[in-house]
Parts: structure tokens; C-alpha cells; sequence
């Protein structure tokens, strides 16, 4: 479907230049040339010359974009869940080396090939689902060789045709590896050697740290940050998905791109996000598997923060791959509207990712859509568990 060109009953542009909350264009047009957008607009207006493909009823969106997955992990957790299902605690089972030690072992004894294998199947699914653009973090390496592996598979997982685009992210202080030895040690090789190596290496656009009661604290998630801002790199944080420690005002004393999680976060930390400019990615999943608490919606959206929705899929703690599922309680247990749900999966989540190129329809973006066969966009977050494109374009190419 390069080179293509078509028209839909109901085009949801996100474009914030067009009118209305999701920009939406009635009986409107796309044409596509070169992985590129060159025309959206009202059917009357195409270009001349140019062969519509009809689309009927259907819905016309940019692809969806994941701002927040942990997608490169094998192995299964499925008995650690059962045990979570009949009261087990998901850090008492972290604790005595179950949780991310667990794929941390997993991964570990993994092949680069096996990894790339998994990875490309779950992004393929991914895509069948809508998603065009997955951030996809390490953090189940932990040593060295290990990040150094994963992201390596990352690199080639997304260097093939058929998946979505990828954007890599250095996620080390994930957990402390049973083997690191000295805490400080650990942190500081990181923020020594790995960051910088990293980056040298274009293995990573971003680096994350996850910052709570039973992770790493607002010092090393500090240095880790200041590293990675030395490096060209930006940051994006696990804050506040137990506790509030003072993530929020971190991430936005260090210009962090996106903090995540926040079901815990005071007033002055949303103050402190706003003022910044940091993206709040909410992760409904895990707060559903987890029986935590709604983070404070209508705080974060007074206060007028972009609020993207991601899948945060892992085997832990969001066992899914569905952004669309995401979206979906997004909207049933954090309140969000349609529209809110929609944006944080388009829009807002490209822009939390550096990506002002995708996430809305409009000239010159790069081609990346998805037609529904559903009878309006709201059918994206209800009926859950479907999801049904028609086709999905990324950079122009149908998959
Ligand atoms: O986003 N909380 C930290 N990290 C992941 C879970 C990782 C895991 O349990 O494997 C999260 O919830
Ligand atoms: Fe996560």
C-alpha cells in the first residue's frame, strides 16, 4: 500500500491545527507518497488525478504509538502470578529473587538470536493491534554484556520490515543484579561505562531508572539522569508506582522526557511536571494487576500536563501487548476520555518520545496510519480484548 491513496467516512487526524479535540475530518482523504503524508484533507480537495481507494465507514487514525514496554524478554512468569492471584506480594516475591530476577535469568541465559526471535514476534503482534512506533526498554540484562545484549537485539528486531519502529531505551537500574556485588559499584559503572558506551554505540535514545521504596533511590536515579544528559541522552523514569520519594520533582529538575507510573505523587510534584514540561505515561495495566491506586488524573490534567498511555507490557506486571487493552482501562479505572485515551496513544506519546514526525496526520508526517474496521473511533477503547485494523501503514508500507 505504498503509494497510496484513500478515502474514509471519518479521519481522526489528532492534528491540534484542525478543529475539535481529535482534528476530525468528515468523508476527508490521505495520499501517500514516499513513506510520507502528502495530502489529508477533505475528499473534494485531492489532488487531481489521484485514485482513491475507498474505505467506506471505516476509521482512518495515525498508528499508535507504546512509549512505555519492556517487550524484549523471554521466558514465562505464570506461576509468580498465580501466587500474586492468592495473596503473594509482588516485592516479597522481587525480594527473595523472583520478579524482574527472574527474567533477569531468563535473559541472561538467552541467546542474542532468541531474544530477536521473541522480540520480532511480539512487535509483529504489536502491529497487528495498531501500533506503529514501540519504545522498547533493557532492564532484564542488568550486567554489562547483558544491556549491552539486549539492546543489541533490539537493534536487529527492529531492523526488519515487517515490524513497527523502535525506539531503544537503557533501562539498567531496573534491579540490582544478584552477581553486581556492591551496590554503589553497580550504579556507578553504569553511570561511568555503560551510559556513555551507549550512547557512543547509538544503541539507546533514552535511559530509565526505576525510582521507589524498593528500587533505586532519587541520588543514583540523580547520576544515572545526569549521565545520560552528559551522553545527549534523555530520560524517562519509574517514579512513584509504590511510593512517592520525590520522582516527580527529579524528573523535572533533570528535564526528564516523560515520568511513568505516578500512581503516587504529591501537589508540589505535579507542580514541579508542569512547570517542566515532563509527560506523565500513565500504565493502567499495572496499576490494575497490582491493585494500586488510580494516579491523580484530574491534578495532572488541571495542571495541563500531556498524558500518554502505554502498555508497559512485561511479564510481571502488565502481562499484555495490547496498547489498545491499555487504552481501554486507561478509560474504565483512570477516568480518561475517548479522546484523552486516543491522544496519550498518538499524539502525546510521540511527542514524549522526541517524535514530532508521527502520532498525528498531517503533510510531511511520516506515513504511519492504521484504518479500523470499526464504526468510530470510540470502538478503539470499547469492546475490549479486539482490535480490528484493516490495515496498518508504517513509513508508508503496509504490514
Ligand atoms: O513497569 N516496576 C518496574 N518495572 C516494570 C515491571 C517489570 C517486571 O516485573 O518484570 C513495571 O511495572
Ligand atoms: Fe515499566
Amino acid at each position: 500500500m505504498s503509494g497510496s491513496a484513500f478515502a474514509a467516512a471519518r479521519i481522526v487526524t489528532c492534528d491540534p491545527a484542525r478543529p475539535g479535540t481529535l482534528g476530525i475530518l468528515d468523508d476527508g482523504a490521505v495520499v501517500v507518497e514516499d513513506g510520507r503524508v502528502a495530502f489529508v484533507g477533505p475528499r473534494a480537495e485531492a489532488p487531481a488525478g489521484v485514485t482513491l481507494v475507498e474505505l467506506g465507514d471505516r476509521v482512518v487514525t495515525p498508528g499508535l504509538v507504546d512509549a512505555h514496554t519492556h517487550a524484549c524478554w523471554i521466558g514465562s512468569r505464570h506461576d509468580e502470578y498465580a501466587l500474586r492471584m492468592s495473596g503473594g506480594d509482588y516485592r516479597d516475591i522481587a525480594g527473595s529473587g523472583g520478579g524482574i530476577l527472574s527474567t533477569y535469568r531468563a535473559v541472561a541465559s538467552a541467546t542474542a538470536q532468541e531474544l530477536v526471535d521473541v522480540l520480532s514476534a511480539r512487535l509483529r503482534r504489536m502491529a497487528s493491534l495498531g501500533v506503529t512506533t514501540v519504545e522498547v526498554k533493557s532492564g532484564y540484562g542488568l550486567e554489562a554484556a547483558h544491556e549491552r545484549k539486549q539492546l543489541a537485539s533490539i537493534a536487529l528486531a527492529s531492523a526488519r520490515d515487517d515490524v513497527p519502529a523502535v525506539v531503544a531505551t537503557l533501562l539498567a537500574l531496573h534491579a540490582l543484579p544478584p552477581a553486581a556485588g556492591d551496590r554503589a559499584a553497580y550504579v556507578s559503572r553504569v553511570v561511568d561505562e555503560l551510559v556513555p558506551e551507549v550512547a557512543r554505540g547509538g544503541l539507546a535514545r533514552f535511559v530509565d531508572a526505576y525510582v521507589d521504596t524498593n528500587a533505586f533511590t532519587i541520588e543514583e536515579a540523580r547520576a544515572v539522569a545526569k549521565a545520560a544528559t552528559s551522553a545527549g541522552l534523555g530520560v524517562r523514569l519509574h517514579a512513584g508506582q509504590f511510593a512517592d520519594i520525590g520522582a516527580a520533582e527529579l524528573a523535572a529538575s533533570v528535564g526528564a522526557a516523560s515520568v511513568d507510573h505516578l500512581e503516587h505523587v504529591s501537589p508540589a510534584g505535579i507542580d514541579a511536571l508542569a512547570r517542566a514540561g515532563v509527560a506523565v505515561v500513565l500504565l493502567p495495566v499495572s496499576s490494575f494487576t497490582l491493585a494500586q491506586p488510580a494516579p491523580p488524573v484530574p491534578s495532572l490534567r488541571d495542571a495541563g500536563i500531556p498524558l500518554v498511555v502505554a502498555s508497559d507490557a512485561n511479564p510481571g506486571t502488565a502481562p499484555t501487548e495490547s496498547l489498545p487493552l491499555a487504552m481501554a482501562l486507561a478509560v474504565r479505572t483512570y477516568g480518561l476520555s475517548p479522546e484523552e485515551a486516543l491522544l496519550g496513544a498518538t499524539r502525546h506519546a510521540a511527542s514524549s518520545l522526541g517524535l514530532e514526525d508521527r502520532g498525528v496526520l498531517r503533510e510531511g508526517a511520516r506515513a504511519d496510519l492504521v484504518a479500523w474496521d470499526l464504526p468510530h473511533e470510540y470502538a478503539i477503547v470499547q469492546p475490549w480484548g479486539v482490535a480490528k485494523p484493516c490495515f496498518v501503514l508504517v513509513n508508508g508500507r503496509a504490514i
